[in-house]
């Protein structure tokens, strides 16, 4: 499913529309956005829209266009969600590297974690970053993501492997540290 709007100080969240694909296929082309990845080339348009089409219609997912100052600029999500054991699985890319390090990441993520622990029974948000992914890192940690473990040596990055460092986020952590809030 696609997830509502919402509006942000920064950013706005906005369910994705047919005219985002030729956009979002834009983001994949750079490596220097998809370094931290898991796909890491670009599809093809009509593989975009096919994948924006299979979100809309998976029930165990809810996606967002990232919207700055009336431009799609990203996308960020929650996949894989388990409605029985109450978890799913929270992702983000900012395509248009102009935005980055100016608060929306981290400002999109405390969005998305409301809206998940007011608007949903979901307990638990659970995410991830690659070695050397700060920005991701940071964004996380600032939201309340604290490390579960990590995969050693499980990303092949610039040559090198990398670890892959297992994130969560508890709605306890979350209403302790946010109580009644809209952020
Ligand atoms: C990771 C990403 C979502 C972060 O979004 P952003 O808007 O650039 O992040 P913010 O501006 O909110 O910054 C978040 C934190 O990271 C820090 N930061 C930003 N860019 C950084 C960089 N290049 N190096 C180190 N720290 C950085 C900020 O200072 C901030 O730290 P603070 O909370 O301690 O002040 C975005 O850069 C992105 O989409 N990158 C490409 C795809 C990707 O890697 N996605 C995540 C996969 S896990």
């Amino acid at each position: 499913m696609y997830g509502p709007v919402i509006e942000g100080k920064r950013l706005r969240l906005r369910p994705p529309k047919a005219e985002d694909a030729p956009v979002m296929i834009t983001w994949f082309e750079d490596m220097e956005v998809t370094q931290y990845l898991f796909v890491r080339t670009p599809p093809s348009l009509e593989q975009e829209k096919e994948w924006l089409d299979a979100r809309a219609k998976d029930p165990d997912s809810i996606f967002w266009v990232v919207e700055v100052d009336g431009k799609a600029v990203g996308s960020t999500g929650i996949q894989m969600i388990d409605w029985k054991n109450g978890f799913g699985l929270t992702g983000t890319v900012i395509g248009d590297k102009k935005v980055w390090g100016k608060g929306v990441g981290g400002e999109l993520m405390k969005l998305r974690a409301d809206f998940v622990f007011r608007q949903t029974p979901l307990r638990k948000l659970k995410s991830g970053y690659i070695e050397g992914n700060e920005a991701s890192a940071r964004a996380q940690a600032a939201c309340g993501y604290v490390e579960a473990g990590r995969w050693r040596k499980d990303r092949f990055v610039d040559g090198e492997w990398r670890d892959l460092i297992l994130t969560e986020l508890l709605r306890e952590a979350w209403e302790a540290k946010h109580p009644g809030s809209s952020v």
